[in-house]
């Protein structure tokens, strides 16, 4: 396991061993070296900074490269003219993709002033082909590219950066191992975030994300389980179990177990007070979850469905797998057996071959379940997805006039939903200071709305009950019950 004195009995002159995890033991102990022999030379710790540009599944990532860094014995920080800059990328949109081009302008200003500056590059943008290419020619000043499956080599490939000279790209197709037992840093101390699965098998036809990410795997229970007891005893009261299908986990394991078989396990877990789960997948949702969600005292009344339209035959040409109907009858079913839900969803608007008339049909679906909010994306062209090569690709103008149309009736929907709440009290879980104004702090519901109201740092990380005093839209303004 990882800790200092594991790494310090590590003898760094015999070859590393092939195994892993201890093969990048062994290789964060070789860092550790070249950093103090640094320290030594110019007289001060080595800063590292890691720029998560991703989803939850890359921001727990970057949690795991974030952890090696240390043990490497980097200073971490947060400004991007450290002496090693990682950018954990996301390829999702096109404009992910252009804010990472944005990015390295400026960090290529900084490595001109800093000669010790190391920039590196990995997540999902690094799996295509064409930006490697176009790296490789128009940004010759990054040192170290590699990919979302071989991540867990990160600690080799960074002693391989600081040793070497030019640029060092180690780029796989595809992962058939799991790693387990590397360290991880965790942003917050009272929550975090566990990824359950990786990659995915359901080829949304707009969506990169199986192309990136590769094909779906499962953890075993025993080690998400045990990684969740650590994290429960090092602290953390409040878990983010995280897949792009969660509700799909354990198919494919030698001995199957369901999404909610999983739960319940979660559930057993001492000192464990919230459990999150972020994506299920409308197809995969079965009655046992949500008798389960029902029945659970920790599971949260929050579930994040993702709709993408309201059109079944939008719907079919993007192979969600799922209609109008069946949606509506799910959330009904939802709403019905768990009344105190919120219910969240992703839209995207401008598909191929969407019309005016599509749209509406999204909007209606809005109305009728009452989404307690919703992210709207413009649909964005993968190329390499099917949908990149389907015909009635839609004018940009009219995709925008659709997406404000949806837009104004999801924010008058998600303020109507949060006003329900007006005057009742909540407990929340306080997640540190508000950036909502001086002297406060921030609480999130069960149901994932916030709430900013009177405290102080100390009750970071403390479940509180609050009033809810004055609705603003998307959160409460409250005050501490009894004061
Ligand atoms: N696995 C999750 C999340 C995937 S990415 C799911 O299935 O919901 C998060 C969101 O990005 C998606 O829900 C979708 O709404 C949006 N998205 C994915 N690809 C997109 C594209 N090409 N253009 C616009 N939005 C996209
Ligand atoms: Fe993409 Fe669909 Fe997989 Fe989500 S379920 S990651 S939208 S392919
Ligand atoms: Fe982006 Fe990769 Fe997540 S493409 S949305 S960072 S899985």
């Amino acid at each position: 396991m990882c800790n200092e004195i594991y790494l310090e009995t590590i003898d760094c002159s015999q070859e590393p061993p092939q195994e892993e995890p201890a093969r990048q033991y062994c290789y964060m102990a070789k860092c550790r070296e070249w950093v103090k022999d640094f320290e030594q030379r110019n007289g001060y710790r080595p800063k590292a900074c890691v720029v998560n540009m991703g989803c939850q599944m890359n921001a727990r990532d970057s949690e795991k490269l974030l952890g090696i860094l240390r043990q490497a014995g980097y200073d971490c920080v947060e400004g991007e003219d450290a002496d090693f800059v990682i950018f954990n990328t996301c390829t999702v949109r096109d404009n992910a993709n252009q804010r990472l081009y944005g990015r390295l302008g400026v960090a290529h200003g900084h490595k001109r002033r800093n000669p010790h500056m190391k920039i590196a590059l990995c997540g999902c943008m690094m799996q295509e082909a064409a930006v490697i290419e176009k790296i490789q020619k128009s940004y010759s000043f990054v040192d170290l590219i590699f990919g979302t499956h071989n991540l867990y080599k990160f600690a080799e490939l960074l002693y391989q950066c600081l040793t070497g000279t030019g640029m060092v790209t180690d780029i796989w197709d595809g992962a058939d191992q799991i790693v387990e037992d590397l360290p991880a840093e965790r942003k917050y101390a009272f929550k975090s975030g566990i990824n359950i699965m990786f990659g995915c098998n359901n080829f949304c036809s707009y969506c990169i994300v199986p192309y990136v990410r590769g094909r779906e795997r499962s953890r075993e229970p025993k080690d998400i389980i045990r990684e969740i007891e650590r994290l429960a005893a090092d602290g953390v009261v409040e878990v983010m179990l995280l897949g792009q299908n969660v509700n799909s986990y354990g198919k494919t394991l030698a001995d199957p177990v369901s999404f909610a078989q999983l739960l319940q396990e979660v559930e057993k877990i001492e000192g464990i007070k919230r459990i999150r789960f972020m994506t299920p997948h409308p197809k995969d949702l079965s009655d046992e979850l949500i008798q389960v969600m029902k029945h659970s005292g920790k599971i949260c009344r929050h579930l994040h469905l993702p709709l993408q339209s309201g059109s079944t035959r939008i719907l079919q040409a993007m192979n969600r797998r799922y209609t109008k109907e069946q949606y509506l009858l799910l959330a009904d079913k939802l709403k019905k057996e768990i009344p105190d839900l919120s219910i969240t969803t992703d839209m995207i608007v401008g598909f191929p071959g969407e019309t005016p008339g599509d749209v509406d049909e999204t909007i209606e679906v809005v109305k009728k379940v009452g989404f307690d909010n919703a992210f709207t994306f413009l649909y964005s062209k993968r190329s390499g997805t099917p949908a990149a090569d389907m015909a009635d690709q839609v004018p940009a103008e009219i995709a925008k006039e659709g997406f404000d149309r949806l837009l104004k009736v999801v924010q008058e929907t998600a303020a109507q939903r949060a006003r329900r709440f007006a005057g009742q009290t909540a407990e929340v879980l306080v997640e540190g200071v508000s950036e909502h104004g001086a002297g406060l702090v921030t609480g999130r519901m069960s149901g994932n709305m916030l709430v900013h109201f009177p405290g102080d740092a100390g009750l970071t990380g403390q479940f509180v009950t609050v009033r809810l005093e004055e609705c603003r839209g998307f959160y409460y303004i409250g005050k501490q019950n009894g004061r």
